[in-house]
């Protein structure tokens, strides 16, 4: 199921040191959605981007959905009753309103593999839930309302010292691989000394760029632009 459960407690500490930058993510949205600011956060873990929307403008009316309870308590302490907070997947999401954008930083994500060459990653890694979670999302906009995703690095093995003398690393194995999309298994861990203080293995689904704008497709969106900064693409949802 791709939960966060195992890694929760450890889970802030890695995003703010060097993971993302969510004000500059925040920042770059924002230039885009304009006077939009009916929005739903997929995959909104504790929060932090959210956060982030509401320091550059209190106003924001935004909905987040996870599926890890875990993570939406940190979320709940972070934000209070500043933004509405729902445990929900992706796959079975019925949230009864419709939003001008839906956000999804890291649930679905672009890939940057170079030469403008972008993959789609999702943590949803079987197609049919794949493609209904993609349909659910479109659901859940207004005809012409936006999909933004953000992009990132292919997932690589790596490790770095975070404060409090825990050393995070992670490993990715390629697994099964098709014509057109690839899977991905990800281990997330925290050290300290010697003792793993908290893992959690994930996989993950890759689709190459004509299997991404076919799946776009067939949910209703069209791709519209990479943002300038490089930071997310933009789909819009073209047929009801
Ligand atoms: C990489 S984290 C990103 C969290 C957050 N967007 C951020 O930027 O910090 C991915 C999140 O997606 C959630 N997730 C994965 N599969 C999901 C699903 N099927 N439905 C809802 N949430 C899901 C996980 O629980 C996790 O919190």
């Amino acid at each position: 199921m791709n939960e966060y459960t195992d890694i929760t407690e450890y889970y802030d500490l890695l995003m703010t040191n060097g993971y993302y930058d969510y004000e500059s993510i925040a920042k770059s949205f924002h230039k885009v959605l304009g006077s939009q600011n009916k929005i739903l956060e997929v995959g909104a873990g504790t929060g932090l981007l959210t956060e982030q929307f509401l320091k550059i403008d209190p106003n924001y009316e935004i909905m987040m959905i996870d599926h890890t309870e875990s993570m939406l308590k940190i979320a709940k302490e972070r934000l209070g009753n500043r933004v509405k907070i729902r445990q929900a997947n992706l796959v079975s999401m019925e949230l009864g309103e419709v939003f001008d954008a839906v956000i999804s930083n890291g649930v679905w994500s672009m890939i940057d593999m170079g030469n403008n060459e972008y993959h789609l990653g999702t943590h949803i890694p079987q197609d049919e839930e794949n493609s209904q979670a993609l349909k659910n999302v479109s659901k859940h906009l207004h005809k012409g309302g936006l999909f933004l995703l953000n992009i990132q690095a292919p997932h690589k093995e790596k490790e770095f010292n975070l404060p409090g003398g825990i050393v995070y690393f992670q490993e990715a194995l390629k697994q099964e691989e098709e014509l057109e999309q690839y899977c991905i298994q990800k281990r997330y861990a925290f050290k300290k000394g010697n003792n793993i203080v908290a893992e959690q293995t994930c996989q993950y689904k890759f689709f190459t760029e004509s299997a991404t704008e076919k799946l776009m497709d067939e949910s209703g969106f069209k791709f519209k632009a990479v943002d300038p900064s490089k930071e997310f693409h933009t789909y819009y949802k073209y047929k009801d």
